[in-house]
């Protein structure tokens, strides 16, 4: 079990204590390896990973820990280790001269609302649906004082807790096995909220919305990012079933109806910062992931459509506060 009193104790030092003491029970359900035929198997991956000390950490550019000269002769066990725990869906990461090519250039993500949001700096941040946590260290190397990422997926949090392994020292990022779901309502903690790829796997992304306001303190900014399609006010895209192949995705705004519906939610200073199609450079097969991308997943006689004949996946990054 990963140890997380220091987490428990930040928390109680927010006035969060209420939510450290239900976490407690939550981690416990979470990592029961009755519950997950793999967490046995992703456990040991981390566990057989060598212990290692970085020389050089960046994680403000990049999420880059080690040298491959820290390593001294336990390149394979490393390689190994990391390999155990694919698919690899968000990053890239730099480990010890191992390059970890994701699925994702998350990194790009980031570059496109850096400048857009509030400075990170000894903020308390919450980034709901965080996958491995990739944001979660480019959150951190921005000077946020504590990072909380939560996702339910447990290989996420499993390669998480490989990247923290490697980087060998206390750090005030934790990911917690939870999905926003199981947050306890109007914590009204956080000085800044990311919502990233989250809203339309909700079947109410009005009360995610609400969720997410709930999450804020007072005057804290939400930086939400999510598929829009092109439109006016009234554009909604309802699949009838699968987008992209995938099949829990449900409500799919124009960039106007988002911010009509942040307004309802009560949101102030809306401000749209971004929209920008998704490549097949930025989602696609690698090493580390091996399985179908976003290339399979659009129509081959034309790329502005997916492969159910649906616009092509685009995404937005709105920024806002709460009052
Ligand atoms: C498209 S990924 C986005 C990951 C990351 N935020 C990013 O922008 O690269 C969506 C993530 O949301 C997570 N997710 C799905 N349902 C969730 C829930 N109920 N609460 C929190 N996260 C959830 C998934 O496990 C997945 O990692």
């Amino acid at each position: 079990m990963i140890d997380y009193s220091v987490l428990y104790q930040e928390l109680e030092s927010l006035g969060a204590g209420n939510w450290a003491q239900l976490l407690a029970e939550q981690l416990a359900d979470a990592f029961d390896e009755r519950g997950h035929g793999d967490l046995r198997k992703w456990r040991e991956a981390v566990d057989e990973l060598p212990n290692l000390k970085p020389s050089r950490v960046n994680l403000l550019d990049s999420v880059s820990i080690g040298q491959s000269t820290d390593v001294f002769g336990q390149e394979q066990q490393l390689i190994q280790g990391i390999q155990k725990l694919h698919p690899w869906r968000k990053g890239p990461y730099q480990l010890y001269g191992v390059d970890v090519d994701t699925e994702w250039r998350s990194d790009w993500k980031w570059d496109r609302l850096k400048s857009h949001i509030a400075p990170l700096r000894n903020r308390t941040v919450l980034d709901i649906g965080c996958g491995n946590g990739y944001h979660c260290w480019r959150m951190l190397g921005a000077g946020a004082r504590l990072v909380i990422g939560i996702d339910p997926t447990l290989l996420s949090v499993m390669q998480f807790q490989a990247v923290r392994k490697l980087y060998a020292a206390d750090a005030a990022v934790y990911l917690l096995p939870l999905g926003v779901e199981q947050l306890p309502t109007e914590m009204k903690l956080f000085d800044t909220v990311f919502s990233m790829g989250v809203l339309y796997h909700r079947r109410s992304p009005i009360d995610h919305l609400l969720e997410l306001k709930g999450c804020l303190r007072p005057g804290g900014e939400l930086v939400l990012e999510t598929l829009v399609v092109e439109g006016g006010m009234d554009t909604l895209l309802f699949p009838e079933s699968r987008y992209a192949q995938m099949r829990n995705v449900w409500f799919l705004p124009s960039c106007e109806l988002l911010m009509r519906w942040m307004r309802r939610c009560g949101f102030k200073n809306i401000k749209l910062c971004d929209v920008a199609k998704t490549t097949v450079n930025e989602q696609r097969s690698t090493q580390w992931m091996r399985f179908n991308s976003l290339k399979d997943f659009l129509d081959p006689n034309n790329a502005e459509l997916t492969c159910e004949g649906l616009p092509a996946p685009v995404r937005a990054i709105v920024v806002a506060n709460t009052d």
